[in-house]
């Protein structure tokens, strides 16, 4: 038995409630969603239960909330019709990647609307909200006040276009309506009037002593320093009472008399969506997950949830007071496909459903690499290349090499029996030592929430026996010392058996495959700290292959789904007209004076990004322009191109340098500024009409 042993043996939690944002049914799920939460999430349940703990593993839909409606309203429908569809959609893909909820519920379920609300009546009867009436958008064409996502306008943090009345997508600050600038009904597009309402608010200022004691003090060490980092400027910043109610009629009714019209927040019901599901499945003795102080609580989410799970839920279960807080919250960053920000509205994504029809029966390549290339502490790229490389070089040559390996020799010398192993070498001694490292070793990484460093060591398992055999090569000592070979067999098999139980947590697929092939039945994580997991005698079952060799054509496939996303982006994007100006009459058009030029030098203005200052061949004279083009073109690819000049434009200065002109340029697709290009043979001078 080894004696390294991690962290949960020396105090062990009696059970686990383990829970994973629930994702909003308005749409499928993508890779990102995969690696952000569900993986991770499924990695240390998997990993605890083969540790024999109790877990209660929560999934489900959130299916309140704006953007639902929304699409409902685009999609002449209802929300409950588009959160069934996607409902069902995002299920079906979790369970076909191996996410293995306990249970997987909804948030319009009616134990959820009986859980929510009784929660929000408890809070009531105990005065923990504060009521306020104010003045709110009202969108005066639809009759409806403007919550969240209903209003639109330009961020006042960051100045772009587009934002919402709840957060700025450019920026990530979270807003509120009236900080918007130029604010628009989503509904109508009509500018809102305001007008009064009343709403039911959770003071989170009055927590402030407890979430500094609680994380600032108490989770300084243990929560991932993203995590900590955000909960600590949240709480710096100063917090404010938070409204939990909505004027909507999509979500869960308020409960009290005389607020028809009125529903809970989706943020302050969706939380609770993890207490309701654990209510459905376990009726009877649901509370010991939620308020036995030997459970241990831990939220999987992305970044964009942490305020959420770390401070205003934790309030919610303060407030209410018969509940424990969780443990840990693991949030990761986002993951970014081929160097662009995941996106549903762009179609910049693989979706989950599309990848299990694209590639059969290969889940466990997808959640290896999104694994091996977590967003733990920062964002990450998912690229095709890599998705490849890391199949083929690290999955299929590493890891099924040499079980197959293994296997094919054990049937080809042994008729498929474990061999004796003779006398061990101290090569042999040091490597059945390291193999029983690895059961601790790869656990110590999980418990800290270190999923990539737990992934990299069991390869590091499946590199160590690689490598044993390659060193050993049965396949040539057999014809002179058979004997021998029946000890490398056996000790490579005996890796193989340990790959078979510590890959379950990251690849549940292989992992059926692998104790198949080496026909064992299941044993828990603590058995693989034992040397001899295959009895000498023990008969195998044929050999198979654990991975396939993923081809060139079929990444190439995948790149022309993303170009052809890409280029249809475009075309909407082109769609999208800047408003014509005002008309100009003709008179005023002959005034402007257009010219074929001829660029004869280009340097960069000092201390600038963007501008190049160029020496222009008119024809009948020669001058200086100052050009904003220095991002899209170096100046010593442009000397001698012949340029598109409106000649006539009152000099100006600019950073020092008299510019007397301005050269026509023409955005792409991607806002890149390209050269509108004279006829070839035109001379410098000719004028362009
Ligand atoms: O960000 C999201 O996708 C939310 N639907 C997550 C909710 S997590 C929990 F609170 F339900
Ligand atoms: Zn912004």
């Amino acid at each position: 038995m080894n004696s390294q042993h991690s962290d949960v043996d020396n105090c062990i939690p009696r059970r686990y409630t383990v829970t994973s944002a629930l994702p909003y049914a308005n749409g499928p799920v993508h890779i990102g969603h995969l690696a952000g939460v569900y993986v991770p999430a499924d990695i240390y349940v998997r990993y605890l239960r083969s540790k024999g703990r109790e877990v209660m593993f929560i999934g489900g839909s959130d299916e309140h909330g704006v953007p639902i409606t929304i699409k409902a309203r685009k999609q002449n429908t209802t929300p409950q019709a588009i959160v069934d569809r996607y409902h069902a959609l995002i299920k079906e893909s979790f369970e076909k990647f191996g996410i293995s909820f306990d249970i997987y519920s909804r948030t319009s379920s009616p134990m959820h609307r009986k859980t929510a609300s009784d929660f929000f009546r408890t809070l009531y009867d105990k005065g923990c909200f504060i009521e306020k009436t104010s003045m709110q958008y009202y969108d005066e064409e639809n009759k409806q006040f403007l919550a969240d996502r209903y209003i639109t306008g330009t961020c006042s943090k960051c100045n772009s276009e587009g934002a919402y009345g709840d957060q700025c997508e450019k920026c990530g600050s979270s807003l509120s309506p009236d900080e918007l600038i130029d604010p628009k009904s989503a509904i109508s597009g009509n500018a809102p009037v305001k007008k009064e309402t009343r709403h039911w608010y959770l003071p989170l200022d009055r927590y402030e002593d407890f979430l500094r004691e609680w994380i600032l003090k108490g989770h300084k060490a243990d929560w991932r320093t993203n995590v900590y980092g955000q909960c600590k400027s949240w709480i710096d910043q100063g917090l404010q009472p938070r409204a939990v109610t909505r004027d909507l009629d999509w979500g869960v009714p308020l409960p009290l008399p005389g607020t028809e019209g009125k529903v809970l927040y989706v943020w302050f019901d969706a939380p609770i969506g993890y207490i309701s599901a654990t209510k459905e499945l376990r009726p009877d003795d649901w509370e010991k997950y939620w308020k036995d102080k030997e459970t241990k609580l831990v939220h999987f989410i992305g970044k964009d949830n942490i305020v959420f799970h770390c401070i205003i839920f934790p309030c919610m279960l303060k407030a209410e007071g018969s509940y424990i807080l969780p443990d840990n919250v693991p949030a990761n960053e986002f993951l970014n496909l081929e160097g662009d920000k995941i996106s549903t509205s762009r179609n910049w994504a693989v979706w989950l459903h599309e990848y299990l029809e694209d590639f059969p029966g290969k889940q466990d390549v997808l959640r290896y690499v999104l694994t091996a290339n977590a967003p733990e502490s920062k964002d990450n790229d998912f690229t095709w290349k890599d998705f490849q490389s890391r199949n083929n070089n690290e999955l299929l040559a590493v890891f099924g090499n040499f079980v197959n390996r293994t296997v094919v020799l054990t049937h080809k010398y042994f008729e498929g029996r474990v061999p004796a192993a003779g006398r061990l070498t101290e090569a042999d001694e040091a490597v059945l030592q390291e193999m029983c490292a690895y059961p601790a070793r790869i656990a110590g990484s999980i418990e800290q929430y270190r999923f990539r460093e737990a992934l990299n060591e069991l390869m590091n398992l499946a590199r160590l026996g690689n490598k044993y055999l390659t060193d050993n090569e049965p396949w040539k000592v057999f014809k002179t010392d058979p004997e021998r070979v029946k000890t490398v067999l056996d000790v490579s098999l005996q890796i193989a058996a340990h790959l078979a139980v510590l890959c379950e947590p990251f690849l549940p697929f292989t992992a059926v495959k692998s104790r198949r092939i080496l026909n064992m039945s299941e044993s828990g994580w603590d058995k693989a700290e034992e040397r001899f997991l295959l009895p000498e005698g023990h008969v195998l079952n044929p050999a198979e292959f654990l991975f396939e060799k993923i081809e060139d054509e079929d990444i190439e496939r995948q790149m022309d789904k993303l170009r052809a996303a890409k280029e249809s982006n475009a075309k909407a994007a082109a769609v999208d007209y800047e408003p014509q100006k005002n008309p100009v009459n003709f008179d005023e058009f002959g005034k402007i004076d257009l010219r074929v030029a001829k660029i004869i030098a280009a340097e960069k203005v000092a201390k600038t990004k963007k501008l190049l200052k160029l020496t222009l061949d008119t024809g009948f004279d020669t001058r200086t322009v100052v050009s904003g083009i220095a991002e899209y073109h170096a100046p010593e690819a442009i000397v001698g191109k012949k340029v598109c000049l409106l000649a006539n434009l009152e000099p100006k200065n600019l950073k020092g340098i008299e510019s007397h002109g301005m050269i026509l340029m023409s955005e792409n697709p991607d806002g890149r500024l390209c050269f509108v290009e004279p006829a070839p043979d035109a001379e410098p001078g000719m004028q362009i009409r």
